[in-house]
């Protein structure tokens, strides 16, 4: 505890000495504790310098995303992030939270892994999710919808994703519908959302929604068949992610996204998607279960649902299935 508490007055000097006896005084613990709280916090990776006569002082703090340093970036949200789990590594934060979510986890719970050994992705697939590299983070949610009105949340999602990558690195990605994330023609991101209904009344019991962004890895981190279409932030923009800061920002934005679904009140979300969505005006290839068919992207509608023109001039909305867009991921033919 005195631990937590040391970090937080160390902390809130940004950076300037504060005296053993200031501290001791103001939690009303011997110096001795102060040492031992201090030596602990060095111990979990921070920096602490200590200098007679001036005291200690925070100068560096490590890459982790702990409840502690998520907390340091976290503003005040209304629902998402109240409750926080913080992992080292778990099989998959979606599946930790659909689990929680059976035991009766809280509306907004959050979890977060600096590494997954079982990450999943979309239709099976498995996400890359090596240790200190991405942010893994899944947020359970309980609206009072209907499954209906939650379908779009998937889609939702990547706008939140764009918004929080923009604040916490400076670089806004672009959306290949549905939901991936795109940085200079590479894939960032990507989102999973899964919905538990009632058997008997079909009502949503609830939803989970789980993105991994690629922060600080290398090309090689990335398994071979990825390296030339997978991407991270680091990569791209020369600069290493403070991955705490990100993940506070998700889940900053994933609160306002919570209440805008909740409110029905998601225009904003859908003019943002439409401009960001890099898949509208180009040439794409529906993948439908084998078969592949080459259409033009027109729209993105109300409901997320993709609008295309087939070859033959038939308009249709297309609502499940992935594309790929010509010129990306290394799809040209
Ligand atoms: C995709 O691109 O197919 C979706 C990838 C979703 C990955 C995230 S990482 C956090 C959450 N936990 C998972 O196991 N998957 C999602």
């Amino acid at each position: 505890m005195s631990r937590e508490q040391v970090f937080a007055l160390l902390s809130a000097q940004s950076g300037e000495f504060l005296s053993g006896e200031d501290i001791s005084a103001q939690l009303g613990i011997s110096r001795a504790a102060v040492w031992k709280a201090v030596d602990a916090l060095r111990r979990d990776g921070y920096t602490i310098e200590a200098q007679t006569g001036l005291g200690y002082r925070l100068t560096d703090s490590p890459d982790a995303l702990t409840e502690r340093e998520l907390r340091r970036y976290l503003g005040g949200t209304e629902t998402v992030g109240k409750t926080l789990y913080c992992f080292e590594s778990i099989d998959s934060t979606n599946s930790f939270l659909k689990r929680a979510a059976a035991e009766g986890a809280p509306n907004g719970a959050v979890a977060v892994a600096d590494e997954q050994t079982a990450g999943r992705g979309r239709r099976g697939r498995s996400f890359s999710s090596g240790a200190g590299r991405g942010v893994y983070l899944s947020a359970l949610l309980r609206p009072r919808l209907s499954p209906k009105k939650v379908l779009p949340l998937t889609a939702l999602g990547a706008v939140a994703a764009c918004n929080a990558v923009e604040r916490a690195c400076g670089v806004r990605p672009q959306i290949k519908w549905t939901n991936d994330l795109v940085l200079n023609g590479k894939k960032l991101s990507g989102t999973l959302t899964e919905l538990s209904l009632e058997g008997e009344s079909g009502a949503l019991d609830y939803a989970v929604i789980g993105i991994g962004v690629n922060c600080n890895n290398a090309r090689e981190d990335f398994p071979p068949e990825l390296r030339d279409i997978a991407t991270s932030l680091c990569l791209e923009t020369g600069r290493r992610v403070c991955r705490a800061a990100l993940a506070a920002a998700l889940i900053e934005e994933l609160d306002g996204l919570y209440a805008a679904l909740q409110g029905g009140d998601t225009a904003a979300y859908l003019a943002a998607y439409r401009r960001d969505c890099l898949t509208l005006g180009r040439e794409v290839q529906l993948l439908w279960q084998d078969a592949r068919e080459k259409v033009m992207a027109l729209d993105v509608d109300e409901q997320f649902g993709l609008v295309v023109r087939h070859e033959d001039g038939r308009v249709e909305t297309v609502r499940t299935g992935e594309v790929s867009v010509r010129g990306l991921y290394g799809y040209v033919e």
